[in-house]
């Protein structure tokens, strides 16, 4: 799904301040407790699974063995998960679909871990550690859910459930009962910003804030992005067959005065479309859309 055309000379550019030191501190946690743990859980979301996932986790996992977690896979259409899930599976990392919302899938990640990890528990048990712990960091970009997940899997209320890099209460391990140990806090990682267009879409699913990006523009090239790609989810919606030729702003339009956003003057509130827009989109109203293809990304 390419990014759609830019509508009425709006290019806009993705605004970066927020950026610095908030995630040097991020960095250096991810970095000293790596030497801690055997393995590293990056969670990613499974509507972007190009997009949320961090440009430079591999270098920063230093070798150790990694599972990559598709969360939110009940917000992404099953089939394209499939895709990834062999896009990203092999080369030593394997991978797992969760909703850690409900916990479906969760309950995997146990016995996936002992999997992937059947060396390393050869190599305790040959040097009489038989009963050590595996122990695992969970990584991820803002609001893909890994808090959640944690929780998850620890069955009860561990992790705090904030995006503030750096927030270490002391180390502590959670023990989730089956010889596997995760470290409490999960690292927070820094976005990719390869484009515009991964801009856009870590915008729309809520993991950079939308105010980073004019909240309109985004909306328009999102809902322009929809009527290429989904335009029976716009419709069933939002009541209209989009023609993606009209543009993302006029399809906005549409669907503002669709929904009867009118102001003064007979005007559409396009500003208050874009937000039910988006808020509907992360609500699941549109159903189960992936934002992105294996083929496209590689
Ligand atoms: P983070 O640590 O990666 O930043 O994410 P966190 O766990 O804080 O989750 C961010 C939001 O995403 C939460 O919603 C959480 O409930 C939701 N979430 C996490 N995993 C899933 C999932 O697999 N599926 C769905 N649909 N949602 C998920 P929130 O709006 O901040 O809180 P709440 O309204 O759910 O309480």
């Amino acid at each position: 799904m390419s990014g759609p055309e830019m509508n009425g000379g709006a290019a806009y550019e993705l605004n970066l301040q927020w950026f610095p030191g908030h995630m040097t501190k991020a960095q250096r946690m991810i970095e000293s407790n790596m030497k801690l743990v055997d393995a590293v859980c990056e969670v990613i979301d499974a509507r972007i699974p190009y997009s949320s996932r961090n440009p430079d986790v591999a270098q920063l996992c230093a070798g150790k063995p990694r599972l990559i977690v598709f969360n939110r896979a009940d917000q992404a259409d099953p089939a394209v998960t499939a895709l990834w899930r062999t896009h990203y599976s092999g080369s030593g990392v394997s991978v797992l679909e969760t909703d850690a919302k409900s916990g479906k899938g969760v309950q995997g990640f146990s016995t996936l871990v002992r999997r992937h990890l059947q060396d390393k528990l050869e190599q305790y048990a040959a040097k009489g550690q038989g009963s050590r712990p595996l122990r695992l960091m969970v990584l991820g970009i803002p609001n893909v859910g890994k808090s959640t997940l944690i929780n998850r899997i620890a069955g009860r209320k561990a992790a705090a459930a904030s995006d503030r890099p750096g927030v270490t209460r002391g180390k502590q391990w959670i023990s989730i009962g089956t010889g596997l140990e995760l470290l409490d806090t999960p690292g927070i990682l820094w976005p990719r910003f390869d484009s515009q267009e991964v801009g856009e879409l870590l915008a729309i699913t809520g993991a950079i804030k939308a105010e980073v990006l004019d909240r309109e523009t985004l909306a328009a090239n999102f809902l322009l992005r929809l009527a290429q790609v989904a335009p029976d989810a716009v419709e069933q919606r939002y009541k209209f067959r989009p023609d993606p030729t009209l543009g993302g702003y006029a399809l906005l339009e549409q669907a503002g005065r669709k929904r009867g956003f009118l102001i003064s003057g007979g005007e559409i509130d396009t500003e208050r479309m874009a937000a039910v827009l988006l808020d509907e989109y992360r609500g699941g109203k549109l159903g189960r859309l992936t934002l992105e293809l294996p083929e496209e990304t590689t």
